[in-house]
Formats: C-alpha cells, sequence, structure tokens
C-alpha cells in the first residue's frame, strides 16, 4: 500500500506539489495522468525517497519515507523516467553490485540477475555494457533491478516510452500479474490508451495539483461516442459549423472530433459536402479517457 498524505514540495520560489494526497491500495493498479511538467516525477521521487517534501509525508506499508526512509525504500520497486547506470559496467556485473544494496550475496545476486534479467527479454545481453543499450532496454533493465527485492508496491514512471510492441505486452502481463498477487501498482503514463486497459483508478494532477481521481468504471460510464470527419480542406468555418453539432468539438491534425454529437453522423457529413468541405474518412470512436482527459484538465487551469 502507499499511501501520499498532503505532500508539497518547491523549487526556489515554483510551486511543483501543492497538497498532493491519493492511496494505492493492494492488489490495486493506479494510473497517474497529467501534462507535461504537471507533477507525476516529482511526486514519484518523494513516493521513493529520493526528493525530501517540504510538508507531507508518504507511507509505503506504513513505513514513512520521511522518517524511515530505509525501511520504506524496501517495499517499493521503482522505474525511474529516465534510468540513469554505470555506462562501462555489463547489465549482469551492474545488476549484482545493485542487489548488493539489499544485503545479497555475489552468487545468488548472479542467478537472480540471470533470471530477471530474461524475464525481461534481455537474456542475450546479460555481458553487453548499459551505454549501448537502447531506451527500452534500459526501461527492461530498470524494470528488472525494481524486482530485486520482490516489494509488494511498484511505481512506474513513463515506463512505456522507449518500448517496442513486446516490451509493452510484457509490461501489461506484469502488472497484472502484480495485481493477482495483491500488490500495489502505481505507473504514470501518456499513452492514455494503455492507462485505460490496465488502471483500476486514475488520478489526474495538473499544475502540481491533483485535480480529480476517478475509477475506471466511472470513466467507462461517462464514454460516450465522438464522431471522427477528417477533411482534406480544413479550416475554421469547419469547425464553426461542427460546433452547431455539438458542444464539444476538437481539431487535431486534419480531423474534427465531434463528441456526444446531436445529429446522425450522415446529417453532418452531408453539410460539410454541401459547404465545400472534401470528405476523406469519417469515423465513430467511443470516447472515454481521452476525452476526459482533456475535459479535467482543461477544466482545471
Ligand atoms: N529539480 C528541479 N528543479 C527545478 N524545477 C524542477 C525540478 N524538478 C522538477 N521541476 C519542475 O517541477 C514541475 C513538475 O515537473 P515533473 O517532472 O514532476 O513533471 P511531470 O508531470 O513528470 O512531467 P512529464 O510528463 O513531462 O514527465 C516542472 O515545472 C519542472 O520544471
Ligand atoms: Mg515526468
Amino acid at each position: 500500500m502507499i499511501s501520499i498524505d498532503k505532500i508539497s514540495k518547491s523549487f526556489g520560489r515554483f510551486k511543483a506539489l501543492d497538497n498532493v494526497s491519493f492511496d494505492v491500495r493492494n492488489g490495486e493498479v493506479v494510473g497517474f495522468v497529467g501534462p507535461n511538467g504537471a507533477g507525476k516525477t516529482t511526486t514519484i521521487r518523494i513516493c521513493v525517497g529520493v526528493l525530501p517534501p517540504d510538508s507531507g509525508d508518504v507511507l509505503i506499508d506504513d513505513y514513512s519515507v520521511t522518517r524511515d526512509k530505509r525501511n520504506a525504500s524496501r517495499y517499493v520497486g521503482w522505474v525511474p523516467e529516465i534510468p540513469i547506470f554505470e555506462p562501462d559496467e555489463s547489465a549482469l556485473n551492474y545488476f549484482v553490485y545493485l542487489a548488493g544494496y539489499y544485503g545479497m550475496g555475489t552468487s545468488e545476486a548472479r542467478s537472480l540477475g540471470r533470471k530477471l534479467l530474461e524475464e525481461v527479454g534481455l537474456g542475450d545481453s546479460l555481458n553487453k555494457k548499459l551505454k549501448n543499450f537502447s531506451l527500452g532496454m534500459k526501461k527492461r533493465f530498470a524494470l528488472a533491478v525494481s524486482m530485486i527485492n520482490n516489494p509488494d508496491n511498484f511505481i512506474f514512471d513513463e515506463v512505456l516510452n522507449g518500448l517496442d510492441p513486446l516490451g509493452v505486452a510484457f509490461f501489461r502481463d506484469l502488472v497484472k500479474k502484480f495485481k493477482k498477487e495483491n500488490r500495489a501498482v502505481l505507473f504514470s503514463s501518456h499513452i492514455l490508451k494503455e492507462v485505460e486497459d490496465l488502471a483500476d483508478r486514475v488520478v489526474f494532477i495538473n499544475r502540481g495539483k491533483v485535480v480529480k481521481i476517478m475509477t475506471m468504471d466511472e470513466i467507462k460510464a461517462s464514454a460516450k461516442p465522438v464522431l471522427v470527419i477528417k477533411l482534406r480542406n480544413l479550416d475554421s468555418r469547419a469547425v464553426d459549423i461542427a460546433r452547431g453539432y455539438s458542444e464539444n468539438v476538437r481539431v487535431e491534425k486534419d480531423a474534427i472530433y465531434i463528441y456526444n454529437p446531436k445529429t446522425e453522423p450522415a446529417d453532418i457529413v452531408e453539410v460539410l459536402v454541401r459547404s465545400g468541405y472534401k470528405v476523406e474518412e469519417t469515423k465513430k470512436e467511443e470516447a472515454s479517457l481521452e476525452e476526459i482527459f482533456f475535459k479535467v484538465i482543461g477544466e482545471s487551469k
């Protein structure tokens, strides 16, 4: 269990976190989302004890990060946003070195290293130097390291970033396994589709404040249809026309997203065509987490 209790943090005069509180219960997967610079990494660094908060505290299985950092750190596995390792060490040797921090002897650490690195798909790169690892390989290595101590709590910061489709699938399975094993998982991501698939709850953060917490059931229940119309000659007049059919219209690249349209798609398309627009594609999707993200973040500005 991870309990974040009223943490605040300033860098100079800039308040990066303002009274952030939320829990991640055992057996629960929580997605942590928000725009760039919202405060996700800062929150995470405080949770794992590498950055002290100005006020507030985080409990990891009842161990305080501020008062009992040693124990708190033992019970949480962490994959940092940008994993930094000793570049000239080989993967296995560096793993053994890190395992030493957990009091593990060399031979035990070597066999655990082989097993975990194999598990994360690095079995062929045990003796490769870390400086020659790609971003995805570094993330995989960091995943293996986070499991050294077999902790009951995990925090992953943008772990999907840089992973190939196989790596993403591996991560997905791993999180599901952790959930079954009643562990607590907090993960930040900009890939809302993955958050939607994995999380039981989503914490939205913006400008250092938690602006909303929703269960995935609540998010799914509020899912509404969205009509996506791709136009070859998209301009502001076309967007104005679309606004006549919905209170929530968004433009992305050459497409208009019309949320919960008041009229049948064919009627909207017909009006656009009659107004001289070249419709290249129309499709109907279910908007859920992405739409809610824009709404929640937009309203919190
Ligand atoms: N060590 C630091 N010194 C000064 N400012 C910092 C420091 N660390 C973070 N910040 C600032 O705090 C704010 C929150 O940063 P943070 O890295 O937590 O955002 P984030 O939500 O993780 O963003 P992203 O999605 O881009 O990873 C940003 O404005 C950032 O510039
Ligand atoms: Mg970050």
